[in-house]
């Protein structure tokens, strides 16, 4: 099965897709994730995006389709997650294109329902495992007390370059302007189904398993 998790920045979708890759052994595709690769690895795109990000603007679809067609055609698990993609109606209409080229369906698209306030106090007290990967929070899911990362061990952990106040205003512009449209064109496909991102972590992992489960394709 594969789904989308939509939502704003700091909504969650990077933390629920990690369970789910535990949890359902399905396959993350976080284009975000996939640009900071790109840009830690120093390649010419990496170099190109890394000015756009860090600003808090949208890299452009072709590159961000580019990526994920590259990767649909391998390993499929038990369905991909798409985390932070698609993030534009063009993305959208692509993803659905590949996905029909390869036999494949969209299962359902999780809408994970925050609020501006909440998104800018998760977001400014997120820090990652320079590692694996793993999503801390000062607040709600602070770093082990032996400052080991409670997944690999690793003790270094980053914040990231876009994860303050200025660029976070333009992300949440980016999303009202581009994204959000999304709601609404998977409204009308019959796909959309909706989340309290609000909820702590483990009660939002329940409900989008309970719409797995029960609510999806
Ligand atoms: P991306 O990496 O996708 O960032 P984002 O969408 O801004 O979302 P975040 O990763 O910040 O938030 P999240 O929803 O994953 O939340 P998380 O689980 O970490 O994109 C970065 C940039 O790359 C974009 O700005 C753009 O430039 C570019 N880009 C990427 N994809 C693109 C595309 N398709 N097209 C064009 N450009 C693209 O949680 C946040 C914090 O809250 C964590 O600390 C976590 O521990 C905590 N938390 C999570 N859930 C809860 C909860 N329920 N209660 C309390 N705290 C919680
Ligand atoms: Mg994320």
């Amino acid at each position: 099965m594969n789904i989308i998790l939509l939502g704003p920045p700091g909504a969650g979708k990077g933390t629920q897709a990690r369970r789910l890759v535990d949890e359902r052994g399905m396959i993350q595709l976080s284009t975000g994730d996939m640009l900071r690769a790109a840009r830690k690895s120093g390649t010419e795109m990496g170099k190109v995006v890394a000015e756009v990000m860090d600003r808090g603007d949208l890299v452009t679809d072709e590159i961000v389709i580019g990526l994920i067609e590259e990767r649909l055609t391998g390993d499929q698990g038990a369905g991909f997650i798409f985390d932070g993609f698609p993030r534009t109606l063009a993305q959208a209409d692509a993803l659905g294109e590949l996905l029909e080229r390869l036999g494949q369906k969209l299962g359902c698209v999780i809408e994970m329902q925050v609020d501006d306030d909440a998104l800018v106090a998760r977001i400014v007290a997120r820090s990652t495992c320079a590692q694996c990967g793993e999503s801390y929070n000062d607040i709600s899911k602070p770093i082990p007390a032996d400052g080991k990362c409670a997944v690999c061990g690793g003790t270094e952990f980053i914040r990231r370059a876009d994860d303050n106040e200025e660029s976070l205003k333009q992300r949440l512009m980016e999303y009202y302007k581009k994204t959000s449209p999304l709601i609404g064109y998977y409204y009308c496909k019959g796909t959309l189904r909706r989340v309290d991102g609000l909820a702590d972590i483990d009660t939002v992992a329940a409900a989008i398993g309970e719409v797995l489960d029960r609510d999806c394709g």
